[in-house]
């Protein structure tokens, strides 16, 4: 059940001129989900009543991913020109149903924010204002809370900050939770700032204190999780934290990694436990894994599932594919999409397969290309052998029936159908439909010139 009387603001108007990018700075991906995604999961964690972005630059393209990623859940507010924290609030402000008491104000550019974070500071709001600090060891760049005996007195913006205030360590963390008549009253009362002309919503707590309205500080022992994205470079940052925070929860659920600052592993992945995961291992988007398996280093999976007990050689590529218990594929294999690998088949060094089913115990193990086929059980393909399933216009399928033999370096021209336990002589080029337990031979036969040696002698003379 949604909570009537909460409303989540989400600040994502600003250009993230730092990123240097032709892209809305919160639609940039950490591990493969934009990072406007991990606020709103977060957000939705409250089950808030409604979710507020506040957009601006390129608004139609973040508005486009949000829907279609979470459905017609928002009520976007629109700053024309950004004008500062508070200017985005009062715009958000415009948006908010009459039901709702209270209001949370967080920004979209700071991944790493948890349920948890948010729960905490629901339930630390007593007063008309909470706002959540932070003790950096390095504050630059972060509003300073400035208290007198203790109690909060302003927060003062690196710009505006005199030497001592900047020595504060004590920082604003950009979360906050206000009561929504105490925004109604005091966001009109805000000045722009002299120097940067912005509206700054931390004026608040000023407001706030000289009005004597009680604030209350929620101080996080957890200052990591406030940090936001503004460069590259702490995109690949936060990146880098996440990706350790994903790697150690795989790790405390029984999954080995081997080097957890050598892979990628994106956030929806699942691995199952005792499964081992060797260095420079890449898995994106709705990938599954396993119980005990062995993915070895180089191996790339994208969209895939595999059972259990599948072991991966290195430098293998998956996408799209279906692997069932047992089965072994690589080393330098390439499964494209629609490849189903069934119990215990196996799949060898530099095989190729596209739209391809290998039932139970069946081998392609050298140098094959397998596309538009099924070979059924305890079939086994030789080195070499390719689907021509092409013809420049068209695709066509192949069908290998159970306990086939393929030859090396055979072609099968498709469509055709290859019988039961049939046999395919090494070079064959196969354009006609081969029946049960026949064997098909179709090259010219050996030529044998005797005495060669001598001959080629006299001819040299
Ligand atoms: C802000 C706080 C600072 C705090 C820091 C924490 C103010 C004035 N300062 O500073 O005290 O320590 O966050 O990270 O609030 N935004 C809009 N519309 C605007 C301006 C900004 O939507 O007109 C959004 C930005 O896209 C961003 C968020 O608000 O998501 C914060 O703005 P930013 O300019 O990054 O503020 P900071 O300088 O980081
Ligand atoms: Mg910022």
């Amino acid at each position: 059940m949604r909570n009537k009387k909460i409303a989540v603001i989400i600040l994502a108007a600003g250009k993230g001129t730092r990123m240097k990018s032709n892209i809305p700075k919160v639609l940039h991906p950490v591990l493969g989900k934009p990072m406007i995604y991990y606020a709103v999961e977060a957000a939705l964690s409250l089950k808030p009543f409604e979710i507020i972005p506040v957009l601006s630059w390129k608004k139609e393209q973040v508005e486009g991913y949000l829907v279609n990623a979470f459905g017609p859940l928002f009520n976007i507010a629109y700053q024309k020109i950004p004008m500062g924290t508070a200017d985005a609030v009062k715009s958000a402000m415009n948006q908010i149903s009459d039901d709702i008491d209270t209001v949370i104000v967080m920004s979209g550019d700071v991944p790493l924010i948890t349920v948890e974070i948010l729960a905490n500071l629901v339930a630390s709001h007593k007063t008309d204002l909470t706002l959540t600090t932070i003790n950096l060891e390095n504050p630059k760049g972060y509003g300073r809370i400035i208290r007198k005996n203790g109690k909060i007195e302003k927060i003062v913006e690196e710009k505006d900050a005199t030497e001592e205030e900047k020595s504060v360590c004590e920082v604003n963390a950009g979360l906050y939770c206000f009561s929504k008549q105490f925004l109604k009253s005091y966001l009109p009362l805000i000045k722009p700032n002299e120097i940067t002309k912005e509206y700054y919503l931390t004026d608040l707590v000023a407001l706030a204190v000289n009005e004597g309205i009680e604030i209350t500080a929620f101080t996080s022992p957890n200052p990591e999780v406030f940090l936001g994205i503004n460069t590259r470079v702490e995109l690949s940052s936060i990146t880098e934290l996440l990706q350790r925070r994903v790697c150690e929860e795989f790790m405390l659920s029984g999954v080995t990694i081997v080097d957890p600052k050598r892979v990628y592993i994106e956030t929806e992945v699942k691995i199952g436990k005792d499964t081992i995961v060797q260095p420079d291992v890449c898995l994106y988007g709705h990938t599954e894994i396993g119980e005990h398996c062995i993915l070895e280093a180089g191996t790339v999976i994208k969209d895939s599932i595999l059972k259990n007990d599948v072991h991966i050689k290195p430098y293998t590529v998956i996408e799209n594919s279906r692997i069932a218990n047992g089965a072994i594929i690589g080393p330098f294999a390439h499964l494209r999409p629609e490849t189903v690998i069934e119990e215990k088949a196996k799949i060898g060094n530099f095989v190729e397969t596209k739209k391809a089913t290998l039932k139970r115990g069946s081998k392609a193990n050298h140098l094959t290309y397998l596309g538009d086929v099924l070979v059924e059980e305890g079939v086994n393909v030789g080195a070499g052998t390719i689907t021509c399933n092409y013809d420049g216009k068209n695709k066509y399928f192949t069908h290998i029936k159970r306990g086939a033999f393929i030859g090396s370096n055979t072609a099968l021209v498709a469509p055709v159908v290859v019988g039961e336990n049939a046999v395919i002589g090494a070079g064959s080029v196969i354009t006609k439909d081969v029946p049960d337990d026949t064997l098909a031979v179709e090259r010219s036969e050996q030529k044998h010139i005797s005495n060669w040696s001598k001959i080629k002698n006299r001819i040299k003379k």
